[in-house]
């Protein structure tokens, strides 16, 4: 057979493409090739082999045959994809894949913060999640991501953790809220308010509990939520006060139906953290990414929150 000497790069990208969309037209279209190309690249592939690789007769599928070679095509492509990314760092490029996850309330600036650092760093590509403080814990415990976005990192995992830039919290209600136009409210006036909670767990309500707790507060009532989005709609329709991170609430204060209230001891400040595995590789993509971070992300969030 002598395989090596007798397939191409080409064919094999051609399996590849075929198992993935289980159809010679989807993987012609992802080549850029025609339908008959694709076709043309498994016949060849087949007369080498001298077996059977792909079945069309119902479904497309790989006989196991194909199978056997589909695994050695993807680890031969695989690798050439690994030894690209070593030869661009040799050269000081950053390049690779940066799998990167934010906890729910830092997908109003992540996205930003990651389409400035994309310019900069044309060969890097993302892949970015959004998640609740749960599943950002397993990513990480799991080892399944370079690096979370996220105020409070978790306990228990070995992490390195660099806080980035301030984190401001505070009271939203409707601009005809009878306390949106009072200044220096005392923190003790929120027992007679009705509260928006985001679910039990979140950074947020975490954040509040202990405001509230600190300043011996208990509000007259308290609905729960569980999201952003939601307690903003809810606070605009009147239902209450919410507790929200600033970048969450900037357009609707912008466009006048929310307001921030002028509550004494507010906004809590804590910060934004980013956050990796310390047996994580410090590959130059994932070093890139946490030194723009410090340099650049405190700025580049201030001026988002305006
Ligand atoms: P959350 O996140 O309220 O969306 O959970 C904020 C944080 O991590 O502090």
């Amino acid at each position: 057979m002598k395989l090596a000497q007798r397939l191409t790069l080409k064919q094999l990208r051609a399996l590849v493409a075929v198992a993935d969309s289980a159809s010679f037209t989807q993987a012609a279209r992802l080549l850029h090739l025609t339908q008959p190309a694709i076709s043309m690249q498994i016949r060849d592939m087949e007369d080498v082999v001298g077996q059977v690789l792909v079945d069309g007769r119902r479904e497309i599928h790989l006989t196991a045959a194909g199978e056997i070679l589909l695994r050695a095509a993807r680890e031969a492509l695989d690798g050439l994809e690994r030894a690209e990314v070593e030869l661009k760092a040799r050269m000081g490029v950053a390049a690779g894949t940066l799998d990167v996850v934010a906890i729910t309330t830092a997908e109003y600036f992540v996205p930003h913060l990651l389409a400035e650092f994309g310019r900069r760093h044309p060969d890097i590509v993302f892949r970015l999640t959004v998640d609740n403080r749960e599943r950002v814990h397993a990513l990480l415990q799991e080892n399944r991501v370079d690096l979370a976005i996220m105020g409070q990192p978790p306990r228990g995992i070995a992490l390195r953790r660099i806080p980035f830039a301030p984190h401001r919290l505070s009271f939203v209600a409707r601009p005809d809220h009878r306390l949106a136009a009072k200044r220096n409210i005392p923190v003790a006036a929120l027992s007679d308010e009705h509260l928006l909670l985001r679910e039990q767990g979140s950074g947020t309500r975490d954040n509040l509990e202990r405001f509230l707790r600190a300043n011996g507060v208990k509000p007259l009532a308290a609905d729960q939520l569980g999201s952003n989005e939601t307690l903003k709609q809810a606070a605009m329709a009147g239902m209450g006060i919410a507790f929200l991170s600033h970048h969450t609430f900037a357009m609707e204060a912008e466009y006048g139906r929310l307001q921030r209230l002028d509550i004494q001891d507010t906004p809590v400040i804590r910060e934004w953290n980013v956050v990796a595995r310390a047996d994580r590789p410090l590959t130059p993509a994932l070093e890139a990414l946490l030194e723009f971070l410090q340099t650049e992300g405190a700025a580049m969030m201030r001026a988002m929150e305006r």
